[in-house]
């Protein structure tokens, strides 16, 4: 198993832009696991499954789901869904659909794997406490709910999507409640995570300040 650095974050804190420079900079490969979350959200939908259906009725689905995310590109049975997955419709979708277990479960291996053979930084909601508990370094990435009100709505609106700043900051605050709040691997700071705060710094101050703690480490 290589080294792992596992951060994670609420929507908007920046966690994806830190961690592909984090791993660029050390040679380390880079897992966005909300993309996995995303690209089986989508792939629940486009059977046509809703969030109040069975287990039994996702399991299905699941059974005969490929997901991958190689090299910043995330395939879903093959196909690239990179472009697809990033609407605010299949980031609602999964964010409710990751708080069933069955999904859970499902993305647990292929998150682990992905540490097998290559030195990772991995980001998401449960990096630090459930998937890489033992992690060599982990960060909680924080930010104000204006500041990533403000990140997402710039975020969406450059890539076309139509949305105003209130829908952006509304999106967060909901995501924030049900990530937070949910049963199963709730995100929250680990004990021994270290508490970045990018709301008033750059991300090149962000980089430092992780760069720091990378570098005092064995
Ligand atoms: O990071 P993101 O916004 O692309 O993630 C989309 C959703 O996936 C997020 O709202 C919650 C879920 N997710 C999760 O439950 N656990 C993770 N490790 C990553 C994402």
């Amino acid at each position: 198993m290589g080294k792992v650095i596992a951060i994670d974050g609420p929507s908007g804190a920046g966690k994806g832009t830190i961690a592909k420079l984090l791993a660029g900079k050390l040679g380390f490969s880079y897992l966005d696991t909300g993309a996995l979350y995303r690209a089986v959200a989508l792939a629940l939908r486009e059977k046509g499954i809703n969030p109040e259906d069975r287990d039994e009725k996702l399991k299905n689905t699941l059974s005969v789901t490929d997901v991958s995310f190689k090299n910043g590109t995330i395939f879903l049975n093959g196909r690239d869904v990179s472009e697809e997955i990033r609407t605010t419709e299949i980031g609602h979708y999964s964010s409710v659909f990751s708080a069933r277990k069955i999904v859970r479960d499902f993305l647990l291996e292929i998150q682990r794997n992905a540490s097998l053979n290559a030195d990772l930084v991995a980001e998401g909601r449960d990096m630090t406490t459930v998937v890489f508990p033992d992690a060599w370094k982990k960060f909680y990435l924080d930010a104000s709910v204006e500041e990533r009100a403000k990140r997402r709505y710039l975020q969406l609106k450059e890539k076309g999507i139509n949305i105003t700043e209130s829908e952006a900051r509304k999106d967060v605050v909901e995501r924030d409640a049900r990530d937070s709040g949910r049963d199963i691997a709730p995100l929250r700071k680990a004990d021994d995570a270290a508490l970045i705060d990018s709301s008033s710094i750059t991300i090149d101050e962000v980089l430092e300040n992780i760069m720091k703690v990378v570098r005092t480490s064995h």
